[in-house]
């Protein structure tokens, strides 16, 4: 498929990274050209000059962006994202005073609000971006959860998921990134916690076994 990815920092690149892997056309966008071209280069993606430039063709648009910039990056977009897939990779994170976080709405649900002709859907956010370029641990499929309300929306989002080597698991709507994104930040609290080195991930273990 013919995906955009919106950001070219740690989850930008390992998700170009694992997708142009698994055969599908990447192009990625950064705050300038030159670094958006670094990140292409190193990947195996294209570069596009602009985020509208880079979503025109996409089947499927990645944000990777911090958070506070997604206002200016849903702006600059304005109705070129209507009626595209838009999966929400972000994590809104406060180490000092998480339940700023978890009492809030979810990103995700910000976006659909604000922007409801785009197909939100949520995903890759609870994973850290080590285990998006490369989601099999020992030979052990991670968890991929994908949230949305649109489900032809979450069915191609699941189908890219399962590409790049995640076991591919249906959350259900989209009001469960509430869940994701407490996930999100549940993972980077217990790395700091306990000095964990930022490689570990989500799985279920038991039935259903892979
Ligand atoms: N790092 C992780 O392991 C991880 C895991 C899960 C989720 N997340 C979430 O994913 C998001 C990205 O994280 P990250 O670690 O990749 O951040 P990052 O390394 O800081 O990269 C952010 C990228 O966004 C780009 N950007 C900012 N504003 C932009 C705009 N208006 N248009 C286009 N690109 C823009 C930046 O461009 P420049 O390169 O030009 O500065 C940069 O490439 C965050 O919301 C984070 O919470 C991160």
């Amino acid at each position: 498929m013919k995906i955009a990815i919106i950001g070219s920092g740690n989850v930008g690149k390992a998700l170009a990274k694992s997708s142009v892997k698994a055969g599908h056309k990447v192009t990625m966008t950064a705050t300038s050209t030159e670094k958006a071209a670094e990140a292409a280069k190193a990947t195996g993606a294209h570069a596009a000059n602009s985020n509208q430039e880079a979503v025109e063709d996409a089947d499927l648009v990645i944000v990777a962006v911090p958070y506070d910039k997604l206002g200016e990056v849903f702006r600059g977009l304005g109705t070129a994202v209507d009626g595209k897939i838009v999966v929400d990779a972000t994590n809104h994170v406060n180490i000092q005073n998480p339940g700023e976080v978890l009492g809030s709405l979810s990103n995700a649900e910000e976006i659909q609000n604000r922007h409801p002709k785009v197909r939100v859907v949520k995903a890759f956010n609870y994973a850290f971006a080590a285990r998006m370029a490369e989601p099999v641990v020992s030979g052990t499929r991670l968890d991929g959860f994908v949230v949305g309300d649109d489900q032809a929306a979450k069915d191609k989002v699941l189908e890219l998921v399962e590409s790049i080597g995640f076991r591919p698991i249906d959350a259900g709507p989209l009001v469960m990134a509430r869940a994701l994104e407490s996930m999100g930040l549940l993972i980077i609290m217990l790395q700091i916690k306990h000095s964990w080195p930022w490689q570990n991930g989500w799985k279920l273990v038991g039935p259903p076994d892979e």
